[in-house]
């Protein structure tokens, strides 16, 4: 299907190096050039994260905005109706109406085989106030697919559909039910089946990651194989993979031909990212509108080459230390045998936005008791602005 590079590589869920190498932006899409979108931006979606995105983080990332809604953690379910509990576990927005603390809607994403017992606990979440079902087809985890769950399924696409339908019949005809895939598992060939199918049994939306089971996390995303299922009209469907910037934004929904986004890594490794989006999105329309183009992208001329200067300033290091510390002291320092782990993994992934992280990491990296990381973090910003304002000699 017209890749420019072909790369076998089974992976585990997690990337082995979450903040990735300084990669050019053009180096991982698979579109290179003019990365102009057809169609106006629509929804950014907060990419579900087992063991990254958890409440706190939703709850952050949210509040700094952007986003439409949110997919939990994968809820792993085997042979039986599982006990409420897990539910809140994974999802304590439960709580609280299904929706984050800036009323941002969290669908609960279950992970199985099981037609009818993944139908049965949908049932649950939603009488528990899920506002929406996601289903997982696409975890790559082995253990996950040797239980036959995740992107394993993609192999068969009618129980693919089959699970859908079941899901789709179990609730009620205003929840949403959604999906989410890779192309598939060794090949995209069976693609359109997969979404022909998923879109027969009734799902309301469908997220793809642009990538097979084989192609694991590692770069390109292959933004463009999802443009043979994306119709003119369609907007149902969101393009997801390797989305690290404004421009990937742009390329990503250039080659896929997607109006939505779902944005992973990119939300962590720079957290006003999807803000950024909507405003460049905005700004080209109102300059398209001024320079009398009928597309919701001004044209080549008018537009010049950088695109990036329709976006806001990325926020500045400082402020985002500020996050990630105040992150820390709210949840990551409660957990008595694990403090420090989830800052530690965002900050992996901050780093490929801001080196500042760097700094900060190496810092807290050895600590494992809240009073030395509530130093480091002082310490960190204390160097900040040593550098900020440096000591002017006189004399
Ligand atoms: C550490 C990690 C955990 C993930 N957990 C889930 C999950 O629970 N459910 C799911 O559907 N996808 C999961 N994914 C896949 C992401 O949602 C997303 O599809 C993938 O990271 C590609 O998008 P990105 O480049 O924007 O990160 C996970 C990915 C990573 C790296």
């Amino acid at each position: 299907m017209g890749r420019c590079l072909r790369t076998v590589s089974c992976s585990t869920f997690k990337p082995q190096n979450p903040s990735g190498p300084a990669v050019p932006t053009d180096t991982v899409s698979d579109t290179l050039g003019d990365s102009r979108p057809d169609k106006p931006l629509g929804h950014i979606v907060l990419a579900p994260m087992e063991g990254v995105i958890d409440a706190p983080m939703r709850r952050l990332l949210t509040g700094l905005g952007g986003y439409t809604r949110c997919v939990t953690e994968f809820v792993r379910v085997t042979n039986v109706l599982l006990p409420e509990r897990v539910f809140l576990r994974l999802c304590p927005e439960l709580e609280a109406g299904g929706c984050t603390e800036n009323g941002v809607p969290v669908y609960t994403q279950l992970l199985g085989s099981n037609a009818q017992v993944l139908a049965i606990n949908a049932r649950r979440a939603v009488a528990m106030g899920a506002p929406g079902v996601d289903l997982n087809f696409g975890c790559p985890a082995k253990t996950v697919n040797n239980s036959l769950g995740g992107s394993i399924l993609l192999r068969d696409p009618s129980q693919v559909a089959d699970i859908v339908r079941q899901v789709r019949d179990a609730v009620p005809a205003d929840v949403p039910v959604t999906a989410k895939i890779r192309l598939g598992y060794d090949n995209s060939d069976q693609l359109a089946e997969i979404v022909g199918g998923i879109r027969e049994a009734g799902a309301t939306e469908l997220a793809i990651h642009a990538r097979t089971k084989f192609d694991g996390y590692k770069p390109p995303a292959w933004w463009r194989e999802v443009a043979a299922v994306v119709a003119a009209d369609d907007d149902s469907t969101y393009i997801n993979g390797e989305i690290w910037t404004v421009e990937d934004s742009l390329a990503a929904r250039q080659a896929s031909g997607c109006r939505h986004l779902m944005l992973g890594r990119g939300a962590l490794s720079a957290p006003d990212l999807a803000l950024r989006i909507h405003t460049a999105a905005r700004n080209a329309q109102l300059l398209a509108q001024a320079t009398g183009s009928s597309d919701s992208w001004p044209s080549e001329q008018s537009r010049g080459t950088d695109t990036q200067a329709l976006a806001d300033e990325a926020m500045p290091w400082i402020d985002i230390s500020h996050h990630v510390e105040a992150q820390f002291l709210r949840s990551d320092s409660q957990s008595p045998r694990h403090v420090g782990n989830r800052t530690k993994q965002w900050l992996a992934y901050l780093k490929r936005s801001y080196p500042e992280a760097n700094d900060l990491f190496g810092r807290i990296r050895q600590q494992r008791e809240v009073e030395p990381i509530v130093r480091a973090f002082a310490e960190h910003r204390q160097a900040l602005v040593g550098e900020l304002s440096p000591l002017k000699l006189v004399g």
